[in-house]
């Protein structure tokens, strides 16, 4: 294969494997796009929960007017669900949103790489996790690369495009004409702990949890002054039970251990958190309670 062949418009089906927080949403950009996607996911609960949140995510869009009821119709039929990861081998874009840990990705990676003809682009939605690792883990380092969507994934404008060393040229253009297709708005960055988003955005929601560790003050006013005093949409104990206190604790740990510079070091109560179970929205229960 010659790197021309990498046009975007030959990366019609693509695969999505983790059907979580991430992947349902990554699965629905995609559909919304007319591409044909296949979720996968070892739970098949998780894939029902899934369906049913895309489902509610464009009856939303349909109610605002920003989506007719065929186009919603239409993108719930371009989306297939499976627990059965086989179906990948027949992708031309495999993107990984499974649970953030590197020994688990790269074992995945493994049997992806054994599975899919070497044509297959592969991207992972990492927060942190090194894509020149998880690369060269598989034979074509050259086609693998960060795809990193923001949480909730169709209302988010970035996507960070995360280069390892070894991904090419032409899978980096293709990624980003692809990216640009689903109407976001892609950024390179290098391979780097955390990346740029998650080297910035974790260590303020560590503080915050580090101020309520403190007693400082309650986890409503540790928001209430980053919403109203700084005027980010969200604070950042809220956004910490958004994107699952499980996620942050291991970001922490990415960064700690790439950097060894304790500025990283995640805050004890975060850890007693995820050790308790309390995981932030998905789990019901985080810094707030939720049905
Ligand atoms: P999640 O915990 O909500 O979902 C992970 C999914 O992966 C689960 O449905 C689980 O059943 C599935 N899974 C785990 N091992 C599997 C396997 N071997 N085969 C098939 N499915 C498997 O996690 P979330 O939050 O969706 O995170 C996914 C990835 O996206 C992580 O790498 C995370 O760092 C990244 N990310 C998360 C963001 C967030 O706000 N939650 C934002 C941006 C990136």
């Amino acid at each position: 294969m010659t790197t021309t062949d990498f046009s975007p418009d030959t990366l019609n089906t693509i695969g999505v494997l983790g059907a979580g927080t991430m992947g349902h949403g990554i699965a629905q950009v995609f559909a919304q796009s007319g591409l044909t996607v296949h979720l996968v996911d070892n739970q098949p609960a998780q894939l029902d929960t899934a369906l049913k949140a895309v489902d509610r995510s464009l009856g939303k869009f349909v109610e605002k007017g920003k989506l007719t009821s065929e186009q919603h119709s239409d993108t719930l039929s371009r989306l297939h669900i499976h627990t059965d990861i086989d179906v990948l081998a027949g992708c031309d874009l495999v993107v990984e949103a499974i649970t953030e840990n590197e020994a688990v990705k790269i074992d995945l990676f493994r049997k992806l790489d054994a599975l899919c003809p070497a044509k297959t682009l592969f991207a992972s939605n990492t927060s942190a996790i090194s894509l020149t690792r998880m690369a060269a883990a598989t034979s074509r380092p050259d086609r693998f690369m960060g795809m990193h969507f923001m949480n909730p994934v169709p209302l988010m404008q970035l996507v960070e495009l995360i280069r390892a060393l070894q991904t090419s040229d032409a899978t980096f253009n293709a990624i980003k004409s692809l990216s640009e297709r689903l109407g976001k708005t892609p950024i390179e960055v290098r391979d780097a702990p955390g990346f740029v988003s998650n080297r910035i955005l974790m260590p303020m929601i560590n503080e915050a949890i580090f101020t309520l560790y403190e007693g400082v003050a309650e986890a409503e006013a540790i928001d209430s002054v980053m919403t109203l005093g700084m005027n980010h949409p969200m604070g950042p104990l809220k956004l910490a039970d958004l994107i699952g206190l499980d996620t942050c604790l291991f970001i922490m740990k990415v960064l700690y251990d790439g950097f060894k510079d304790p500025k990283y070091r995640p805050c004890p109560l975060l850890t007693q958190m995820v050790d308790a179970g309390y995981t932030g929205r998905k789990s019901g229960r985080g810094f707030y309670q939720y049905d």
